[in-house]
């Protein structure tokens, strides 16, 4: 699908890129010739992601950074701008989520998720924005965002109004940041299992089970399909696409069509007879 060289004018840097889906999307970057920065809290987990890596022969960066820290983002993108000579390339994929009934949630809850979504993307977003302008530079901005940002969801309600939130600023800043030749996009996973994600939001084998039935394709995710999405947009190969929110999910968020639980009902063939049957005769 991609040349080895696809990103080698592109020097990127995935938020929270030492784990799950960043990981993954820094490889496939590092992968296809780009200078790779990934950024994240536990220096451990940066170093352990960035020695594997390393095994690409790609140029990476580690920085250890809480992303709802403005000035400290501040200092991050100086020195990754330092260091590779230019940025380029911005994947905010930070993240916070747990699974709590609303009514049981504290302000602080609340606010620890909107601040690592929304207020993280915004500060990243803002940093790396500034220094383009500045500098003259062109760049490319992705967001990684949930299908229920644009539909809600349950139990996950910080999360749904932070992802809606960073939804919002893609299309905002698309349009304010054209003029400069900034593209921002945005991509919409569904269910993705990452150690994350899954401890946190599918605890139990009989949640992951439901879960899989709620998923037309039949199967989760895998990290390959989203990092090449990814390549995608962060290449010159889009170079038009910019405001836009790709969905990747098999399918799942048409749960809403109204006819779509007789799916469910019985197996295929089953249904089909059954509906053969059901059919009105001619007048
Ligand atoms: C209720 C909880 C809670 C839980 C934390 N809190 N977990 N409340 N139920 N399960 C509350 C705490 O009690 C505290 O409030 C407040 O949240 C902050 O918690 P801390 O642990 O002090 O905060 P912090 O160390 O900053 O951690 C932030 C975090 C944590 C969001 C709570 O889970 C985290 O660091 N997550 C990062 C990784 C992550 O979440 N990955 C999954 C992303 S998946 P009080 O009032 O007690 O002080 C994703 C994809 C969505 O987003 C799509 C999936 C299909």
């Amino acid at each position: 699908m991609f040349g080895k060289d696809t990103l080698s004018n592109k020097s990127i840097l995935v938020t929270g890129g030492s784990s799950g889906l960043g990981f993954s999307m820094a490889k496939r970057f590092a992968e296809l010739g780009a200078k790779v920065a990934i950024c994240g809290r536990n220096p451990e987990k940066l170093e352990k992601a960035a020695s594997e890596l390393s095994e690409t022969k790609a140029n990476i960066l580690t920085h250890q950074v809480d992303v709802r820290d403005y000035e400290a983002v501040g200092i991050m993108i100086e020195r990754l701008v330092e260091e590779f000579g230019e940025l380029n390339g911005l994947v905010n994929n930070a993240a916070g989520n747990f699974l709590c009934a609303t009514e049981d949630l504290s302000p602080n809850g609340f606010k620890s998720v909107v601040d690592i979504v929304l207020h993280g993307t915004f500060n990243c977003t803002h940093h790396f924005g500034k220094y383009l302008i500045d500098s003259g530079n062109t760049g490319n901005i992705l967001n990684i965002i949930t299908t229920y940002a644009e539909s809600g969801c349950a139990f996950v309600m910080p999360s749904a109004c932070a992802k809606a939130g960073v939804l919002a600023m893609s299309k905002s800043l698309a349009f304010e940041w054209a003029t400069y030749g900034i593209r921002v996009n945005a991509i919409a996973p569904g269910p993705f299992p990452t150690k994350g994600a899954w401890t946190r939001l599918v605890p139990d084998p009989e949640f992951e089970k439901k879960f899989m039935r709620r998923i037309p394709a039949g199967r989760f995710g895998e990290h390959i399909e989203l990092a090449n999405l990814a390549v995608f947009l962060m290449s010159d190969l889009s170079p038009y696409v910019t405001g836009e929110c790709v969905t990747i999910d098999g399918g799942e968020r048409l749960q809403a069509g109204q006819f779509n639980y007789i799916a469910e009902l019985a197996p295929r063939q089953e249904v089909r007879e059954f509906l053969k049957k059901m059919r009105p005769a001619k007048e």
